[in-house]
């Protein structure tokens, strides 16, 4: 039906006669003359509607917002003056000799190119949005990101295997999505929270390489970074250690970055341990752009007389800490004030701080803050040295439960870093954390529990310590970040028995549910597994981060909200009776899924 598309009507084509399709993006009559901007997924371009083809005229007249048009004319130059240097096709347009109205469209609930449309209008009319610019930009982004990490991971010999989307229960440790059985009354299948399992199987059957870009399903608490379903570029590998696994991802994402968007990355992404992360960062996933950092100060307060602090200083599960504003001491104190408001949203019970005026007086004087008398003249000396605080900064505290301290003081520093601007500057700034601890201690629960899952492999050397000192063992798990967002992880998997018996012993899972939950691939882990490790990637994120956008609902084409239902669909829904007596299912509620719906 077209020549063309409307984004691509270059000057060299001036003197050609063109047929375009697009919609109505903006019709302006000009006295006589009509322009109308014509748009498709390539970009616009101006049309112009003289009186002198009638026909096209009048048939232009009726044109509204989003008419699907076939137009067909000559390019010509755009007089002079009348140019727009800031569209592809800025210096060029049309001028019609036929207007056809394929498809009229009722009056749309927006204008396409609004730039301040509430969030939930536009997942409603989800198609209609999807027709603006930045999201034509971001899932052709997101296209092109997915396609040459496929490429890529094709030129180093990964096969791309598809596994089960109806499956059993995966150990990713979200809640599962059900999927009730209509043949077997009263079971379910598990929707996966990603292939693990399947692929270690991939592994066990010899495909050495597996790759897979795939959706994957977890029903957990929805931030801006997540979603129930989400897209994993998914790998595994066999007869490679963790240094050859980050070694091929990382020469991936530095592929990808710099072929979807020329953005050259570091040659070797810096190496952090878990353990230095917490203690500087405040956070798995440090966000090094940010050049604020914590200092540990247990050791010097536990003997001073402020209670808050030397409670936790006396206690191996507490922590006091301290973050140094530099040019702080101009914090006004409604803004110390919403800051200690934000750090108790991290369980934090206050944000005791010093306004630093002169370092050489470590008494009320110099040093500005109702905790200073309660403060040894040796603390104070420990806090101003480590800190490495001048004249004019500021120092906030923490001091609790280290859990506590780590996440308020992690999150108080990206929050201050940000809203001040303590930043180096970088666009980009990837990291590998790794050393992560095997196991974390699940308080609640009052267990020991996988920080990443159960077959990750413990460091070489640590093996000992699962039976003996569990918080002790480090893995060999990496995660990959990027600018403060976990990107991907994963490790080397355990694949030999004993380790693995020793792993479910250390977490108390009994025989029986080491059967019941993995049976399957403790059977195929008997009968010959290589070594074998892998990683997946949150392609969602990647392409969040690549593109600017502010959420990932941003670069997913049909999204779900925080409340996990699709304004569009009106997915979740209530569906009849016939269905649900079908699965064997009887509502305990069913009033309570009318209103919801
Ligand atoms: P993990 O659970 O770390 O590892 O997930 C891998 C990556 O997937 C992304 N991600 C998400 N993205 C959007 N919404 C979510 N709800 C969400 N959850 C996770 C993150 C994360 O880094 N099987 C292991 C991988 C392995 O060991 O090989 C796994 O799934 O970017
Ligand atoms: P208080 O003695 O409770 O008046 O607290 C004195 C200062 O210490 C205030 O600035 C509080 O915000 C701060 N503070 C109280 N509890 C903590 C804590 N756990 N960690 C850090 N600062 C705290």
């Amino acid at each position: 039906m077209r020549t063309h598309y409307c984004g691509q009507v270059t000057a060299a084509d001036i003197g050609n006669t063109v047929e375009l399709c697009g919609w109505n993006h903006r019709r302006r009559d000009h006295g006589g003359v009509i322009f109308i901007d014509l748009r498709d997924r390539e970009g616009l371009v101006q049309v112009v509607i003289d009186p002198d083809t009638p026909d096209a005229f009048r048939t232009a007249e009726d044109v509204r917002a989003e008419f699907v048009l076939k137009i067909t004319g000559k390019v010509r130059a755009r007089p002079a003056g009348t140019e727009n240097a800031n569209q592809r096709t800025g210096m060029i347009e049309v001028l019609a000799q036929a207007v056809e109205i394929l498809n009229p469209s009722a009056t749309p609930p927006f204008q396409i190119d609004d730039d301040n449309l509430s969030e939930n209008i536009r997942l409603q009319y989800r198609y209609l949005d999807l027709r603006r610019e930045p999201m034509q930009r971001n899932l052709k982004l997101r296209y092109r990101v997915s396609k040459i990490m496929r490429d890529y991971l094709d030129a180093h010999g990964f096969l791309e295997v598809e596994t089960p989307m109806l499956t059993r229960s995966t150990p990713e440790g979200a809640r599962d999505y059900l999927v009730p059985s209509r043949v077997h009354d009263g079971m379910f299948y598990a929707l996966p929270q990603s292939p693990q399992l399947f692929k270690q199987l991939l592994m066990v059957a010899g495909f050495d390489r597996y790759f897979q870009i795939t959706k994957c399903f977890r029903d957990e608490d929805l931030r801006a970074d997540r979603q129930p379903e989400f897209t994993q570029v998914d790998l595994e590998t066999s007869f490679l250690g963790e240094e050859d696994i980050m070694g091929i991802v990382e020469g991936m994402i530095r592929d990808m970055m710099m072929k979807a968007q020329g953005i050259e990355l570091p040659a070797q992404f810096p190496r952090m341990s878990y353990a230095e992360a917490m203690s500087r960062y405040g956070s798995d996933k440090p966000d090094l752009r940010v050049t604020l950092e914590i200092v540990d100060l247990a050791d010097c307060m536990k003997d001073v007389a402020f209670k808050v602090f030397s409670g936790p200083a006396n206690d191996p599960k507490g922590r006091v800490a301290a973050l140094r504003v530099p040019g702080g001491a101009a914090l006004t104190r409604s803004e110390i004030d919403a800051y200690t408001e934000f750090v108790k949203i991290y369980g934090a019970k206050g944000l005791a701080y010093i306004k630093v005026n002169d370092v050489t007086q470590l008494n009320e004087t110099g040093l500005q803050s109702p905790i200073v008398k309660n403060l040894s003249e040796a603390a104070l000396k420990t806090v101003i040295e480590r800190t490495g605080a001048t004249n004019g900064d500021l120092i906030f505290f923490g001091a609790d439960k280290s859990r506590i301290v780590t996440d308020a003081l992690g999150a108080l520093r990206l929050k201050i870093g940000h809203d001040k601007g303590h930043l180096d500057g970088r666009a980009w700034a990837p990291l590998w954390v790794v050393d992560f601890p095997m196991f974390e201690f699940d308080e609640e629960a009052n267990r020991w529990v996988a920080l990443h899952h159960p077959f990750t492999a413990p460091k070489d050397g640590h093996e000992d310590r699962l039976a003996t000192d569990p918080g002790a063992c480090l893995s060999k798990a990496y995660d990959m970040v990027l600018n403060g967002w976990e990107v991907g992880g994963g490790s080397v998997r355990i694949h030999r028995q004993d380790v693995q018996d020793k792993v479910f012993a250390a977490l108390g899972i009994g025989e029986e549910e080491r059967r019941e939950k993995f049976g399957f691939l403790l059977d195929a882990l008997q009968f010959g597994a290589p070594p074998h490790g892998g990683l997946a990637f949150g392609l969602d994120r990647l392409v969040t981060l690549m593109s600017g956008a502010e959420s990932i609902r941003d670069v997913i084409a049909f999204p779900k909200t925080q409340r996990a239902s699709c304004l569009m669909t009106n997915a979740p829904n209530v569906v009849d009776e016939k269905q649900l007596r079908e699965l064997h299912i009887r509502l305990r509620n069913p009033a309570a899924s009318d209103k919801t719906a």
